[in-house]
């Protein structure tokens, strides 16, 4: 059987995982993780890498006679290295800038939706020299929540949900004044409010044939009850059991197919993962977001639950035989909680040592995310540190046997949320 020199780019609990189920392949020859982390570093090795550096990137895959690529977060897709690598005929898993644009750009995704007739809020688009003419518009309208988007990425930090005049007003000059957050907001778009439970799903794409892996609950607000402000997500559990077979099937042909064939039509064709943000409304499924990767901390729930070999799976994407495939999932589910530094997503203190990693169950996953080496130590080094993932035949008994190995993990200032998952016990009648 070909084995693969596999190089996986990213440095988070996203990628921890995918390393930790692509390490599991019978296809997989050497596996290099860059820039990686700690716990990237005991499956893989570890390569410093300036992954925004194009041709170091392409020097490192000759070097190696790396033979795929795998592309974790959305930056370097948007910013156009699977075009640079497939260029010079390296095999990347990820889709080109122009497909990227889909989470590259939310004016390019509302236009692309309403062409291709998916179901969507409504909007409206205004460049940074009309917020004027935005703020008159939102003032017409006089429908509060109203939803503010920078049109470009801003890591999470990008949307905001207005519930007077008073406060578009303040969140416009506020824009203005941020430079980063202005330069993503160069246009701006204006949303309607879309009342609903979320659900995000999870689709496999060769450009042609698409399944959808699995789906799954992020929890964006830094507290308990979805309150405080956003963060990259703070927790997730999979599945979601607002899913029915029913909505999965709307999903599947209202949303999945359209976005699908519409990009080949576009000349676009999406290979790569594609994560859809649904709203499932009184009127049923739309599109929040689309995002061309796993998300995080979504892919640390998803992928333990995938049977297939994910490795195997990806090759098939990158040759366009994801035809020949299907996906099989367990039938269990999974709840991860993330340990974040207290203070994220403001501000907060590193360097803390982080005790009892060995100390978990066999079943539990941890997988590192902001976390550093030093003098044999394992150290906290960013705002969400680690990721904590059990399961169970029940969402309740996925929950309890997370929480119980969250207790086994300490550092200073260590918080997470209490209420992982409980939006789906709401849902199950096993409770
Ligand atoms: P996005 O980056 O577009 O996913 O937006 C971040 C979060 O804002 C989403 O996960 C939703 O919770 C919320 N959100 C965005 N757009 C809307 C909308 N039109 N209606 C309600 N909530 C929204
Ligand atoms: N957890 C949200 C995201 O990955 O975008």
């Amino acid at each position: 059987m070909d084995t693969y020199n596999v190089l996986l780019i990213g440095a988070g609990g996203r990628e921890h995982s995918i390393a930790w189920k692509i390490s599991q392949s019978e296809k997989l020859d050497k596996l290099y993780i860059a820039p990686g982390n700690p716990g990237t570093a005991k499956i893989g090795k570890n390569v410093p890498l300036d992954v925004s550096d194009f041709d170091k990137v392409y020097d490192f895959i000759e070097n190696k006679g790396i033979e795929l690529v795998v592309v974790g977060p959305e930056g370097p897709l948007v910013d156009g290295i699977t075009d640079f690598l497939r260029e010079r005929n390296i095999p990347v898993f990820g889709p080109e800038k122009n497909a990227a644009m889909l989470e590259g750009s939310k004016e390019f995704a509302k236009e692309f939706m309403v062409k291709y007739n998916i179901p969507t809020a409504d909007f409206a688009v205004f460049s940074s020299l009309d917020y004027d003419d935005a703020f008159k518009f939102i003032q017409l309208k006089d429908t509060y929540p109203i939803v503010l988007k920078a049109d470009g990425l801003a890591g999470g930090k990008g949307v905001f949900i207005c519930n007077s005049e008073e406060e578009v007003k303040s969140r416009l000059l506020a824009i203005k004044k941020d430079k980063t957050l202005s330069e993503a907001a160069s246009k701006l778009v204006v949303e309607e409010f879309m009342e609903g439970e979320e659900v995000s799903v999870f689709v496999i794409s060769d450009g042609h044939t698409s399944h959808i892996i699995h789906n799954a609950q992020d929890h964006k607000r830094i507290g308990d009850g979805d309150t405080g402000l956003n963060t990259g997500g703070m927790g997730a559990y999979s599945p979601a059991p607002i899913l029915t077979e029913d909505l999965l099937v709307r999903i599947q042909s209202e949303i999945i197919e359209p976005t699908i064939t519409g990009m080949q039509l576009e000349e676009s064709a999406y290979t790569g993962i594609l994560y859809v943000g649904l709203m499932i409304t009184e009127e049923g499924p739309k599109v929040v977001e689309y995002n061309c990767r796993f998300g995080d901390p979504e892919c640390q729930v998803i992928l333990p639950s995938l049977n297939n070999d994910l490795l195997d799976l990806i090759i098939a994407a990158t040759e366009q035989r994801l035809d020949e495939k299907s996906i099989q999932t367990d039938d269990k589910y999974r709840c991860c909680v993330v340990l974040a530094s207290e203070g994220y997503p403001v501000k907060y203190e590193k360097g803390k040592v982080i005790s009892g990693l060995d100390e978990t169950d066999e079943d539990i996953l941890v997988f590192h995310a902001g976390t550093t080496h030093k003098d044999g130590k394992i150290l906290t080094n960013s705002g969400r540190v680690l990721n904590v993932v059990g399961s169970g035949k029940t969402l309740r008994g996925a929950i309890e046997n997370t929480y119980e190995a969250v207790k086994k993990i300490n550092f200073e200032n260590c918080y997470f949320r209490k209420d992982i998952g409980h939006k789906g016990l709401k849902r199950v009648s096993n409770l």
